[in-house]
């Protein structure tokens, strides 16, 4: 496998620590033990995330593109669309994002706190599209390409979530041979590792990056986009594109790759009162900060499986936390009573 022949542009401060969580241990009870992989850490840049391990492998592409514009697109609260933000401030770049009405919300300040208040702060041009939910490429990013195209500019395209980017994999590539050095250090090996899924991306490079020593399937997947059909093809496809990008060698088959969707009720973007008290428990237990959208359900389903049973006694279970807390903001009616 090789991914140190692309260009990497560093926006992350380096490896993210791994550190083992006592407390949500004990709490969950099920002779396991939880480790947590800060990847809501890994930045100075807008309060980071998983965004920019992918941004690293995409950027140096645009600059040699010529672009002088990021063009992207998520719904209102995208933290994705902050890092986009984000990273075209750092690197002297104008930037365009569309915000879609992704999630169907009551609360008086969803659409000027936290990812969008941040993205607009770091200068973005931020347009408010009226469309729902989708992870695929919508008419609504090719007009803001367009529109950048008309006024003199040279866009450069991300697709939501940096996902079906043909470099949108290799970030987390990376991930995994990180862990696979910190668990030589660390002298332990993870079992699984749980990562919420939405785009598929992050789990797609895990996937890649795992099944060079077989333990793709030890990545499981939490749904959190409501459409897993759809997302497991994504999956698929980024995949079987970033396995022949870093030359692993071999196809990854189809039950490799593991998503389990039972924990994205009732909606993208809407918690059920299970993600709420999986998000109170890692708050009270480990001051560890999920959001609603995506890390709080894969906290959910993490904390429902083990409680089932579904890892083995004495089972290592790395968390993947990929950020997202700025959005609670936009839960503030949820979250009034704590
Ligand atoms: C905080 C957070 N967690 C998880 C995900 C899911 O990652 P992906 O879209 O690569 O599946 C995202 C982005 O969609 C995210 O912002």
């Amino acid at each position: 496998m090789n991914l140190k022949k692309f260009k990497r542009y560093p926006l992350t401060f380096g490896p993210t620590p791994i550190e083992f969580l006592p407390r949500l241990t004990k709490a969950i009870g099920s002779d396991v033990e939880i480790y947590a992989k800060r990847d809501d850490c890994n930045s100075g840049l807008a309060m980071g995330g998983n965004k920019l391990r992918k941004l690293e492998y995409i950027i140096p592409d645009a600059i040699s593109s010529g672009a002088d514009t990021l063009v992207s697109i998520g719904g209102v609260q995208s933290n994705h669309t902050r890092m986009v933000a984000a990273t075209a401030a750092k690197i002297g770049m104008k930037c365009v994002v569309v915000q879609e009405s992704w999630v169907p919300h009551d609360d008086a300040v969803y659409d000027r706190v936290g990812n969008i208040l941040l993205t607009r702060l770091m200068g973005a041009d931020s347009r408010l599209v009226d469309e729902g939910f989708d992870i695929g490429i919508r008419k609504s990013w090719e007009d803001a390409l367009q529109s950048v195209r008309d006024k003199g500019g040279v866009p450069y395209a991300i697709p939501a979530g940096a996902s079906v980017h043909k470099y949108g994999g290799l970030g987390y590539v990376g991930f995994a041979e990180e862990v696979r050095e910190q668990e030589n250090q660390m002298e332990i090996k993870f079992d699984y590792i749980i990562v919420c899924v939405v785009t598929g991306s992050t789990q797609a490079g895990m996937i890649v990056g795992f099944a060079a020593d077989d333990r793709a399937d030890r990545v499981i997947g939490i749904d959190g986009s409501g459409t897993p059909e759809k997302l497991k093809k994504q999956v698929k496809e980024i995949v079987d594109n970033t396995a022949k990008l870093v030359e692993l060698g071999r196809i990854v088959r189809d039950d490799e790759i593991i998503i389990n969707p039972d924990y994205a009720y009732p909606a993208y973007g809407v918690p059920s009162n299970e993600t709420n008290e999986a998000i109170r428990l890692a708050a009270r237990t480990e001051a560890m900060i999920t959001d609603p959208v995506y890390e709080g359900k894969s906290m959910q389903g993490m904390i429902d499986l083990a409680k089932k049973g579904f890892f083995p006694k004495g089972s290592k279970i790395l968390y993947a936390h990929l950020g997202g807390a700025p959005a609670i903001n936009g839960y503030s009616y949820t979250y009034r009573n704590g």
